[in-house]
């Protein structure tokens, strides 16, 4: 394969961030890239180069034989370069038909806006990757995965002949990637170029031609199918090899029922859910996406309006629909939704760690610097935060350390049952095992732990029980011991256990 892409000495600097340096790497006609590295090491950054987002402060691209800066995505759009975003990129506002015909919506006339037409071009783009919904509904009604399934038919939509995807499956469940996989193998076959960003190890192996590293900004190397392994890549990474640590919870005696779930029941988003949860357990909830574990996860963090049933902590009655009650009974929930609802992106990490234990670090009316500052300190340490200080907004981080900032705010308020939605999701090989590390110590300390996770193996390695929802039930639950991957497998999908 001859040299499709060159990236040439890139480097990029933020302000005093340097991002990249003097970035040198080459990808063939039609291969599937992967890039990987630390949170912060470069990859989406490096992604935005050649997809026109950022313009390189030093070097340039070659494609197909051609020198390139950009310095606008339409730029690079017309030199077939387009790019499925690691964060939001849509109007929340506007319909997904809206979004989808952005920059050029069809016109009736030369005049008015053709709604029909504009409609069937976003059906077909989703069609085209196998999806299938209301486009008339406002992009803020959708949810992550939907959102991001979106992102990938703009994408394809253009007819490039490289695509970036950063982290596309992050929020996506089993059946979606599956397609996606699906997708990128068809798109390779049409001889198109991807570059795949994920910190999944399996994904890349299963999906690229070549892996490529970046570490600190810089480029470190490129594997071959062959040389792909756990051991290799992390090497590449770190420099050193770390092991996927998961803690090895000993049940032991697990203290007093911290929170008793009965009969909880949302029309149309789950019903007759209950379940205990005693003091140091981890309860491992397994399912689909769409089975309704977050949706549980949020009502009994007080969001949702219309749920009925009893829910008591530590036995006393908890007020349901009120956010107020749940965070007094202390029950705290990181979000899944990390991108919209975890951060304030403006604000200093410091200020965002802080805000949910203010009721700590403010005393006699005062904001505490000194305590505030420790706190972060401590996190920014354990979670291996990557920004230039405690100072810098959140937005300046790079996508997987705004998600260990959202999750420190929520680990710092401690409480008496921590919901945790997918804590891991697109964070870092070190930065996961230090996650099963900091909730393991949690359950440890006697706080009650409900962990959803669309990994399996954290689940089953962290949980002391799993609880498997299907369709807005319980279909079951597995004490640790029974809690094999394949009989977890089985009641996600509805499968009677076979003889
Ligand atoms: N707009 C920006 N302003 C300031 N600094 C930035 C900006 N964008 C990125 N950076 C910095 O550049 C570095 C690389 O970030 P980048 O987003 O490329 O990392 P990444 O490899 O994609 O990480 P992740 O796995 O967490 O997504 C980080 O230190 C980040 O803080
Ligand atoms: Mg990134």
């Amino acid at each position: 394969m001859t040299d499709f892409i060159q990236f040439r000495s890139i480097t990029k600097t933020f302000g005093g961030v340097t991002a990249l340096r003097g970035v040198s790497l080459s990808i063939g006609r039609g291969e599937c890239h992967g890039l990987m590295g630390e949170n912060g090491a470069g990859k989406s950054t490096l992604g935005k180069v050649l997809a026109g987002i950022h313009k390189p402060s030093e070097g340039d691209v070659v494609i197909d034989g051609t020198p390139h800066i950009f310095s606008s995505p339409r730029e690079a759009l017309s030199a077939g370069v387009a790019m499925v975003h690691q964060e939001l990129a849509f109007c929340p506002d506007l319909s997904v038909a809206e979004n989808l015909c952005m920059g050029h919506y069809p016109r009736r006339f030369g005049l008015l806006i053709d709604r029909e037409a504009m409609a069937d071009r976003a059906r077909t783009l989703l069609n085209a990757i196998g999806v299938n919904l209301d486009v008339w509904q406002p992009m803020r009604d959708l949810s992550t995965a939907q959102e991001q399934l979106v992102q990938i038919a703009a994408a394809v939509g253009t007819n490039p002949r490289i695509i970036v995807f950063d982290e596309p499956t992050s929020s996506l469940a089993e059946p979606d990637v599956h397609n996606l996989f699906r997708l990128i193998d068809d798109l390779r076959q049409r001889g198109i170029t991807t570059i795949y960003v994920s910190h999944r190890m399996p994904e890349l192996f299963r999906l690229c031609d070549k892996i490529s590293v970046l570490r600190d900004g810089q480029y470190v190397g490129t594997l071959g199918k062959d040389e792909m392994t756990h051991d290799a890549v992390v090497r590449l990474m770190i420099g050193r090899s770390v092991e996927e640590y998961f803690p090895h919870h000993l049940a032991g005696s697990p203290g007093d029922t911290v929170l008793r779930v009965r009969n909880l029941t949302s029309p149309g988003l789950f019903r007759d859910i209950s379940f205990d949860i005693r003091a140091g357990e981890i309860i491992g909830f397994a399912g689909l996406v769409g089975a309704g574990r977050s949706e549980v996860a949020k009502a009994l963090f007080g969001l949702d309006p219309r749920v009925t049933g009893t829910v008591e902590v530590n036995g006393q009655p908890l007020q349901l629909q009120s956010i107020q009650a749940s965070m007094r009974a202390g029950i705290g929930l990181v979000p899944e939704d990390r991108k919209r609802q975890g951060a304030v992106l403006g604000m200093p990490c410091r200020a965002n760690i802080s805000m949910a234990v203010l009721d700590r670090v403010n005393r006699a009316g005062f904001l505490n610097d000194a305590k505030e500052k420790q706190i972060a300190a401590n996190f920014f340490d354990q979670l291996h935060v990557k920004a230039s200080s405690l100072e810098a907004p959140v937005n300046s981080l790079s996508g997987g350390n705004q998600q260990k900032i959202v999750l420190a705010k929520w680990l710092a308020r401690g409480g008496r049952l921590l919901i945790v939605d997918e804590p891991t999701r697109g964070v870092d090989v070190g930065a996961k095992a230090a996650i099963h590390a900091l909730i393991d110590g949690l359950a440890w300390k006697g706080i009650a732990v409900m962990l959803i996770s669309s990994e399996l193996p954290e689940v089953i390695n962290l949980s002391t029980r799993v609880i498997v929802m299907r369709d807005g039930h319980i279909a079951g639950e597995l004490a640790r011991a029974q809690a094999t991957q394949e009989a977890i497998l089985r009641l996600m999908a509805g499968v009677e256990m076979a003889s």
